[in-house]
């Protein structure tokens, strides 16, 4: 979503805030901006907006405009159209103080209500454009303090940016809820929303938390609470696997992404797998034996892919910890008022790190005096921080805004940390031996798949021309029906439903027809023969059938129109690891074939930072 980039240096600022903003743009938005100050030639802020790419705005600025402060947006619509008066930097009346902002000003009616009074002209539909008029009202010559003020009156997320034609060189910031990190370099200063925008620039940097403001300047910053006080954090290093990513030879992120996964599996895995023990290791959980034994239940938290990702991980958890377990939406979580159980273990799981709804469970968890640890991809990211304790899944950074190798680096870790408290508390050694060489097999297994993944075209064929398409499958298939069709929807932009197989008969039924094609993943596992009895009730109603299933099982292959075998696993767990590629590829190269935008599709944004 919205993402934020800032600079004060000696360097022309537009050439570093257009290469942030590119940077930003997996995160999904649809205009963005820049504004500078400091060497202009004008007495106003100089701002640049563009609708569409960063390329349109690219376009327009000229990078050679001078200017060594500035600071720029991409931003994903809330409150007022995709327009350019909408876009970000938003200006006060005078021209002279502008804002760029991420999150939601929740109380900007009435605001803009009386400052309207007040005799203010607003110029877009924005929450955000509140605040430099705001900041202006409160403006008597020092920004950190007119900032502060003006912050006062306002209830919401933010994380913000402001600069003032008056004091170039300096930028203001501050944060609530929308994460912003500042990177020191040699005589220069850089902000950002996301570090992925810092990456090349400088590794020494530092996380702003809740209620903080900064001023900044080319010499480093100032940090002090938004209800007044200096403090300071450690500046910390930015993780060497937090590299801008080029697509290198690839078509797409999304291609690349898929095809890394052998990689990214192996990073995952890689020194927490114990097979001597029969266990696993996670140390970033640091739980004694003890404490593993006493762990009463486990929620599995997320959404979207990492919702799916989590009811494997819930299952892991019953199946091979016996630990009472379930997943939930992280969104519906929050606002239930769940009961929490002081000895039960809360899993965040998120890609980003950054998304509003599972932060917002985090923080339920943690109210009610729960215990909550991430597993999570982006490091130091929100959620890792609010939760101080997790495991990264070390995915290395996903671009694609359709999350790909996230989602088995997310069921391959919390698989990881099934194991280690199925260990400690119910699997033997040799049992746990047997599920931890057949974990470490996967990378070369998922590599194996990749080089020569099947009748994929033909199942486009299928699915492309389909009004809409079901997904179906039972116990952890399920997930991955889900995710399948989700990908499908993301990426190509076809109706698709999910279900598990023996529910179609309850309802969903009623919809197929000749015309109607079913993806049923059915790996050899207890459930593949009702599973196949839920795929003849769907062909004796004409529907064709792509079916995805573990090498050599003839029957099922003789049931589908189109048949993909995947490699085949031992433990149904480990399966959603292998059974969810070709639904990553079909959905690519459907929304290929279809011209759909893959790595960003439409209204989509990677990083959701608003609830
Ligand atoms: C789907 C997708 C989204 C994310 C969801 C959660 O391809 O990417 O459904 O999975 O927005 O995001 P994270 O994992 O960053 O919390």
């Amino acid at each position: 979503m919205c993402g934020i980039v800032g600079y004060v240096g000696p360097r022309n600022a537009a050439p570093l805030l257009m290469e942030g903003l590119r940077r930003l743009e997996y995160r999904g938005y649809d205009s963005a901006g820049i504004a500078l100050t400091d060497g202009t030639g004008s007495p106003d802020v100089h701002i640049v907006r563009r609708v569409g790419p960063v390329a349109n705005l690219a376009e327009a600025v000229d990078p050679a405009s001078l200017g060594h402060t500035g600071i720029g947006h991409t931003r994903w619509a809330t409150h007022g159209g995709v327009n350019e008066p909408n876009a970000h930097p938003h200006l006060d009346s005078t021209n002279r103080i502008a804002v760029v902002h991420n999150g939601i000003i929740e109380n900007h009616a009435a605001i803009r209500a009386l400052l309207e009074e007040e005799g203010v002209h607003f110029r877009s539909q924005t929450d955000t454009e509140v605040l430099p008029h705001l900041i202006r009202k409160f403006y008597r010559g020092d920004p950190l303090e007119a900032v502060r003020t003006a912050l006062q009156a306002v209830q919401g997320t933010y994380g913000i940016a402001v600069t003032f034609a008056d004091h170039p060189g300096v930028i203001i910031a501050a944060r609530n809820g929308s994460p912003l990190v500042v990177g020191k370099g040699e005589g220069e200063t850089f902000l950002a929303s996301d570090p992925t925008a810092l990456a090349g620039y400088t590794r020494q940097v530092m996380y702003l938390e809740d209620r903080e403001i900064m001023r900044i300047t080319a010499e480093g910053w100032e940090l002090t609470r938004l209800d007044g006080g200096t403090i300071s954090h450690a500046i910390e290093e930015l993780a060497e696997d937090l590299v801008w990513s080029e697509k290198g030879d690839f078509q797409h992120h999304m291609l690349k992404e898929i095809h890394e996964q052998p990689e990214s599996l192996r990073r995952c895995l890689s020194g927490r797998v114990v097979p001597e023990e029969g266990g696993a290791r996670l140390g970033g959980l640091d739980l004694t034996t003890r404490e593993i034994a006493t762990i009463s239940r486990v929620g599995v938290l997320g959404c979207g892919t990492s919702f799916h990702a989590s009811l494997v991980g819930a299952a892991a958890m019953e199946q091979l910890a016996r630990i009472p377990a379930f997943a939930e939406i992280a969104s519906e979580f929050r606002y239930r008022n769940p009961v929490i159980d002081p000895s039960a273990l809360f899993l965040a799981v998120s890609q980003s790190g950054e998304t509003a709804d599972t932060l917002g469970a985090v923080r339920e968890v943690q109210v009610k005096g729960g215990r909550v640890m991430g597993v999570v991809n982006v490091v130091g990211s929100s959620i890792a921080r609010a939760c101080g304790r997790g495991v990264y899944v070390h995915s290395g950074p996903e671009i694609a805004v359709a999350s790909t190798k996230a989602f088995t680096s997310q069921v391959a870790a919390l698989l990881v940390a099934s194991l280690m408290f199925g260990r400690t508390r119910h699997i033997a050694a040799d049992e746990g031996r047997r599920f931890g060489n057949e974990l470490l097999a996967v990378p070369d297994l998922v590599s194996r798949y990749l080089e020569n993944p099947g009748a994929i075209d033909a199942a486009v064929e299928m699915v492309a021309g389909g009004k809409y398409v079901f997904f179906f499958g039972r116990g952890v298939s399920h997930a991955v029906a889900m995710e399948g069709a989700l990908k499908l929807k993301e990426v190509a932009y076809i109706p698709c439903m999910s279900y598990p197989a023996a529910e179609m008969k309850h309802g969903p039924i009623a919809l197929i027809d000749p015309t109607t094609p079913v993806v049923a993943i059915v790996p050899d596992d207890v459930m593949r023969d009702k599973t196949l009895s839920n795929v003849q009730e769907v062909k004796a109603r004409g529907a064709r059938t792509i079916i995805v299933h573990s090498e050599g099982d003839k029957d099922a292959a003789a049931l589908a129109d189109v048949s993909i075998p995947v490699p085949r696993t031992r433990s149904s767990l480990i399966s959603p690891l292998l059974t969810v590629l070709p639904l990553q590829l079909i959905a690519y190269r459907a929304g290929l074939a279809l011209g759909r935008n893959i790595d960003r599709p439409r209204n989509l944004a990677k990083s959701v930072t608003v609830e």
